[in-house]
């Protein structure tokens, strides 16, 4: 075991390790009318045919010019796919669909409040709006190819709107999560280097219209002392024409889109013919250090692998109404809300609030009424969902094909729940394991090939092919009932590109660990560090056990604990900072912090509060932590170093283990007492 095994936690080390579940078929009325059900897709996407499988993917989509090269790695391990392609994003996700769709929704947005009018946005509209809105950016805002673009939107039609219209022009977005503070957006203007921002004034949550401008101007001022100018804030409004926010409009710097947009009304915007491997989006991420990265996403490889695995695994077809209920502000969103259904023509809702305003059956009368059947949600949410409303389900008349989950382990009581009281033991259910960082998924069952099992993701996807090695770089073999590092042998098309700017953090955070020769050419040379702990069943299906880094996924929501801490560390009276997850039954993990204060200040409440307030300030309301706990001094080794694993242990009312070598090993008891 490694030194930094020994002085950190992996969530791995805490996760649930539930055992094996037995199979669950997909109902003959799944299999019937599913998109794929000829198990030779396996054989077709074997590596004996990689990379030339992942034609079938990019033959989904509309190319201005075809590729000569499927995949190029003369840049090793910065892959290129379809190279010599040329495409654009908005147009495959909306003009070709324009002949014999043009009056089908596209997009069915639901407000949160229910008394407010169902927006059912057809192909043609979004078009059209996409098309004024792109006219904007460009003779407005002056942005063009290559540019980027910072976007702090939250769930509202203009999102996708937004997106696409960058899309258009070849400019790069960059999309907040709406809940992120104005902190955090700032730090992803100055990365990106953003010279406009695109907000909103506001919008619901939880019952309340929330002020979302008064963000873009704590974002706009911190970028400015990070040297970033935003010379320009468009506001779109939640009202159009109405002002939702007391806070004012900074004369000559922010504009409402609404009344920018009268000038550009019937304006049309000719898609620009995109490179394939020209980056269409950057999604920022939590990684091992306190700074978000950048995962920067293609334009044609990136769609081919969202369309192909939306139709494969996703089952979308063009009469579906499909409702993934995450935010577009992660890359569920994107890929799986946004890229992907509309790349196929599909109808995807929209929905602007939380799942249980105003009580435990909105969700299931959204499906209800819009006659969703295709319905993909996370973990947290159905365990939410199960808590407050066990039977809500059973109260409403819809009817589900298919329903997906991701972003955590599901446990298999839940699984169950979701299976047989959600899906009303009809839907085919997918667990789909993946990360910002891969565009698409890399384990799940393809719906009516591979039956289910609760608790598994299931196989490789086509094409991808996993590993799972030790800590030596020894392959563990299938079944061998032993967990480790799960990789990915080989490229696909929905893998990032890079982290935005900082190409040596990505080889060494992806691809150092396992790479078999630094210099190498050749795509085997370098498997893909996932970050994940897995096993691997007799039967292929991977059981994911949780993060081997300093990650902590929250409610699906990934953190950095190095992130939690400097934000921690903001707060002038704290000397050091310690984050660690704790299992939790509803969110699956929440972090605890540990500080310790600087000589001459006193642990109080009031401090204690000041501190948990700092982090949702720096970071937003998600990074609050479960409980700060002051303490007179942190575990540390006789180095110095922190020792995360024996706080975890006592958060998570686990055993300590053996802290003789410790340079402090009174301190353990002392802050055992304190939180037990
Ligand atoms: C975790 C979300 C178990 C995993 C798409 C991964 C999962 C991280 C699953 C990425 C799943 C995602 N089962 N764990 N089905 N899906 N994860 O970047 O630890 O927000 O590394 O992407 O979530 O989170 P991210």
């Amino acid at each position: 075991m490694s030194e930094k095994e020994k002085t950190e936690t992996s969530e791995a080390e805490i996760a649930v390790h539930w055992g094996e579940e037995a199979y669950y078929y997909p109902s003959l009325e799944f299999v019937a009318q599913a998109n794929c059900t000829d198990p030779s897709i396996y054989e077709r996407f074997s590596l004996d045919n990689f990379p030339n499988c992942y034609k079938e993917y990019a033959d989904l989509l509309d190319w201005y010019e075809y590729w000569h090269t499927t995949l190029d790695t003369s840049d090793a391990p910065c892959w290129k796919w379809f190279v010599g392609g040329k495409i654009n994003a908005s147009y495959n996700c909306i003009d070709r669909h324009l002949p014999k769709n043009r009056n089908k929704t596209a997009i069915h947005f639901v407000p949160e409040l229910e008394e407010d009018k169902v927006e059912h946005i057809t192909y043609q509209e979004l078009y059209v709006r996409v098309n004024e809105f792109a006219a904007l950016l460009r003779d407005f805002a002056g942005l063009k190819r290559g540019d980027r673009v910072t976007l702090h939107l939250p769930m509202t039609p203009e999102l996708p709107i937004t997106m696409l219209a960058c899309a258009r022009l070849g400019v790069i977005h960059s999309q907040v999560f709406g809940g992120f503070s104005g902190k955090a957006a700032a730090d992803r203007v100055v990365d990106s280097r953003s010279h406009v921002l695109i907000t909103i004034d506001g919008y619901f949550r939880g019952g309340h219209l929330l002020d979302h401008k008064e963000k873009a101007d704590i974002a706009v001022e911190a970028a400015a002392k990070e040297g970033q100018t935003v010379d320009k804030v468009l506001v779109w409004q939640r009202y159009p024409g109405k002002n939702s926010t007391p806070t004012p409009m900074v004369d000559g710097r922010d504009y409402f889109v609404n009344d920018l947009l009268k000038k550009y009304y019937g304006a049309r915007v000719e898609p620009e013919k995109m490179p394939a491997e020209a980056p269409l989006f950057l999604m920022y991420t939590s990684g091992t250090t306190g700074k978000p990265k950048g995962c920067q996403h293609s334009t044609g490889g990136y769609l081919a692998y969202v369309a192909g695995t939306s139709k494969f695994v996703q089952d979308i077809h063009p009469e579906d109404v499909y409702w993934c209920m995450a935010d577009i502000g992660w890359i569920t969103g994107h890929s799986y809300i946004v890229y992907g259904p509309l790349a196929l023509g599909a109808s995807s809702v929209v929905y602007e609030g939380i799942p249980n305003y105003p009580d435990a059956g909105r969700a299931w009368r959204i499906a209800q009424d819009l006659n969703v059947n295709i319905f993909h949600t996370a973990p947290t949410t159905i365990r939410a969902l199960r808590k407050i409303g066990p039977d809500e389900p059973r109260k409403y008349n819809y009817k589900f094909k298919h329903m997906t989950t991701v972003g955590e382990p599901i446990e298999p009581a839940v699984w169950k729940w979701y299976y047989e009281v959600v899906g009303k033991k009809q839907a085919a259910v997918v667990d789909t394991w993946w990360q910002t960082e891969t565009g698409g998924f890399l384990c799940s069952t393809l719906p009516a090939i591979k039956p289910m099992k609760p608790g598994s993701a299931g196989p490789g996807m086509p094409g991808i092919h996993p590993v799972i090695y030790d800590e030596d770089g020894k392959e563990i073999p299938t079944g061998a009932n032993k967990a480790g590092n799960i990789c990915i042998r080989n490229p696909w098309p929905g893998g990032f590109q890079t982290i935005w700017g900082d190409r040596e953090r990505f080889v060494r955070q992806y691809y150092e660990r396992y790479c078999k020769n630094p210099k190498s050419k050749d795509w085997r040379d370098w498997p893909y560090l996932t970050g994940d702990a897995a096993m691997e069943a007799a039967d292929g299906y991977f059981r994911i056990l949780g993060r081997i880094d300093d990650v902590i996924n929250v409610s699906g929501h990934r953190l950095g604990t190095k992130e939690l801490e400097s934000a921690a560390l903001v707060v002038p009276e704290v000397a050091e900072a310690a984050v660690v997850p704790v299992s939790d039954e509803i969110k699956g993990k929440v972090p605890d912090l540990y500080v310790s204060l600087k000589p001459g200040f006193q642990a109080s409440p009031e401090l204690a509060k000041k501190i948990s307030d700092a982090l949702a300030r720096e970071i937003g309301p998600i990074a609050k932590p479960r409980k700060v706990w002051i303490v007179t001094d942190m575990p540390k080794t006789r180095s110095g170093k922190i020792m995360r694993r024996v706080l975890s242990a006592i958060s998570n009312k686990g055993d300590v283990g053996d802290v003789s070598t410790l340079a402090n090993p009174e301190i353990v008891d002392q802050i055992r007492k304190m939180v037990l």
